[in-house]
């Protein structure tokens, strides 16, 4: 709860800034940690759901409606209950049977309304990423080329035992954003982020890692459980 109470307060303070003079952009993750944090973020005051895009981070091939679609759990702890304008709001179509195209028009949507640097990576605002227990974080999984990718920012991501196939933001959009919150609750993350945070260590390993190669803020909003201590 107290990482929820903190990573709420922060992204709100983030997108109230980053909304100031413009739209801001807000790309969320699935799982189960951010439930709570988005359901504190529709009550934050500082927010006007009017100024914020949302996209996501990835998503699985299953229907919107799916207990385990990620859009489905924003909407109903966030999306439904700030009531955040419809045409504001960007679902990665991962249940599109065709993944490549789907993948190919969410990048393109990317490029067309998320300002893009100087290297012409789109810049979102804020983006709020889980790390699973293997050191994935966003659906780049440890020991798959999928955190190698440099040329796309959204790419599909191939099934696996116990997985459906997903999109994905891919590496250098996720390193280009100005900031990355990055929740993590309980003791089943603590060797996870022993392994990110490590000096030594391998991406493929442990695709988290990635953010330390981050461009913009990275704030980690972690229990104690999950810190080890
Ligand atoms: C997803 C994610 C994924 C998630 C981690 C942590 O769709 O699963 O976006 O990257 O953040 O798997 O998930 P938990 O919060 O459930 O531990």
């Amino acid at each position: 709860m107290h990482v929820a109470r903190q990573a709420s307060a922060r992204i709100a303070e983030s997108l109230r800034k980053a909304s100031v003079s413009r739209v801001a952009t807000l790309a969320l993750s699935g799982g189960n940690t951010p439930r709570e944090t988005y359901h504190l973020l529709a009550h934050e005051p500082a927010i006007d759901w009017t100024k914020i895009c949302i996209y996501w981070v990835d998503e699985r091939a299953v229907a919107p409606t799916d207990d385990r679609s990620n859009y489905r759990w924003a909407k109903a702890t966030l999306l439904d209950v700030a009531r955040v304008p419809v045409e504001l709001v960007h679902r990665m179509p991962a249940d599109r049977p065709e993944r490549e195209g789907a993948a190919r028009d969410y990048e393109a949507l990317l490029r067309e309304k998320v300002p893009a640097g100087r290297d012409g990576t789109p810049t979102l605002d804020v983006v709020v990423l889980g790390v699973g227990d293997d050191g994935h974080t966003a659906s780049l999984f440890p020991a798959e080329a999928t955190v190698d990718i440099r040329d796309r920012w959204v790419v599909a991501v191939p099934g696996a035992a116990q997985r459906e196939p997903r999109l994905t933001l891919t590496a250098p959009i996720l390193q280009a954003a100005e900031k990355v919150f990055v929740l993590a609750v309980g003791s089943n993350k603590r060797v996870a982020l022993d392994r990110v945070f490590r000096e030594e260590g391998d991406l493929h390993a442990t695709p988290a890692r990635l953010l330390r190669s981050a461009r913009g803020k990275t704030t980690w909003l972690v229990d104690e459980a999950a810190a080890g201590r």
